[in-house]
């Protein structure tokens, strides 16, 4: 069985003034009239019956179940984390709530803030996945780089493995490299961009936190033996789970294990993590703009407008952005979309 996990932990904060720590960008509909959290469950479900375990805040749960339900995803198991801990411990504990009932399940691990624009190219990605997964692998997906990103995980490529089609060794994986390093990744050819899906089977996954991250392998047992479970909710221990280090699998499995490997895909996969990176994958008008909601261009070209309330109008502009919200309104230009976290961080401070 594969079980789809989706991790829904992260606020979005280059979205901002639409992602708030409080509705974050998977919440949003940002591409179709449905939210990323959405699309994600309704990917999986094409590919697999089985009901997804959803690990996200306490805060999201309600919002997060009416957003399921109104997908039509009826059953699923929803785990709520006190605090955000980072990928891993999310990942642990999901893979102890698979295991209980089912130690042989296949995992299969998405952002629920990321699009991908063919799916239907994971099919057979996936497929390839699952095989690797069950030779005891933890299989992530290689996506083929096209800048030096510095925010992404890089996968340096080895050999095609025996018996199973499609899946590659890894010889090693960096995450989040400095600029000078993913300039030579980019340059050596053989690194692929990590996409944040991993696949593997859920004990593979507890030996793998056991052996390279015990102390979190650890606090996650304890929260999850200290968990309170109704229907719809398991709500992992409180005082357990806020000791729990803070790390991503990235750093905590996919870095330090030799157990890794890679299926190359072409998947249309975006982290769609600013308003540059939204606007890009967005449908564009032939001036290349891109208006949602009462809006108003005129004579503009490349630009991203976007208002849930008041009528927005811009023109004569070139690469603007500009987003209107109830309460706030950005405008920005799309080479400077990475700025608007300072904006963010900024908001913390001073508010
Ligand atoms: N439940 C839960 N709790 N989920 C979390 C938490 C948490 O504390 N922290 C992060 N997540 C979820 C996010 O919601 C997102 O779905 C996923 O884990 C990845 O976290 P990000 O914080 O977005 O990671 P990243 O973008 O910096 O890096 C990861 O994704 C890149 C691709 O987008 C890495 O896997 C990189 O290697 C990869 O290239
Ligand atoms: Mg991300």
């Amino acid at each position: 069985m594969i079980v789809p996990v989706i991790l829904s932990g992260g606020s979005g904060t280059r979205l901002w003034p639409m992602s708030r720590a409080s509705f974050p960008k998977q919440l949003w509909p940002l591409l179709s009239e449905k939210s990323l959290l959405q699309e994600t469950a309704l990917r999986a479900r094409k590919l697999t019956p089985a009901a997804p375990v959803i690990v996200c805040n306490e805060e999201h749960r309600f919002l997060i179940a009416e957003q399921l339900r109104e997908a039509g995803i009826e059953s699923s198991r929803i785990l709520l984390e006190p605090v955000g801990r980072n990928s891993a411990p999310a990942i642990a504990a999901a893979a102890l709530l698979v295991a209980e009932t089912d130690p042989d399940a296949v995992l299969w691990l998405m952002a629920a803030d990321a699009a991908m624009l063919k799916p239907d190219a994971l099919v057979a990605a996936l497929q390839s996945a699952v095989a690797g997964a069950e030779q005891g692998k933890v299989v992530t997906f290689g996506m083929k780089p096209t800048r030096p990103e510095t925010g992404y995980g890089y996968i340096e490529v080895g050999s095609a493995l025996p018996d199973v089609e499609g899946v590659f060794s890894v010889r090693a994986f960096r995450e989040k490299p400095d600029a000078k390093q993913a300039e030579e990744f980019l340059k050596a050819g053989d690194y692929l961009w990590n996409s944040g899906m991993f696949v593997f089977r859920a004990d593979v996954l507890i030996r793998e936190m056991e052996e390279h991250a015990p102390d979190v392998m650890a606090g996650v047992r304890a929260a999850y033996a200290a968990r309170r479970g109704d229907l719809f909710f398991q709500r992992l221990g409180g005082e357990e789970f806020r000791r729990i280090p803070d790390i991503s699998i990235d750093y905590a499995i996919a870095e330090r294990s030799s157990n890794i490997a890679v299926v190359p895909a072409d998947l249309g996969w975006s982290d769609v993590g600013s308003w540059d990176a939204l606007w890009d994958i967005s449908p564009k008008d032939a001036d290349g703009n891109v208006g949602i909601g009462d809006v108003l261009i005129e004579d503009a070209k490349n630009c991203y407008v976007r208002s849930d309330k008041y009528l927005t109008a811009v023109a004569g502009v070139e690469g603007v952005v500009v987003v209107a919200t109830d309460d706030a309104v950005l405008v920005t230009h799309r080479d400077r979309a990475q700025d608007v976290k300072k904006i963010v961080d900024r908001l913390k401070k001073e508010k």
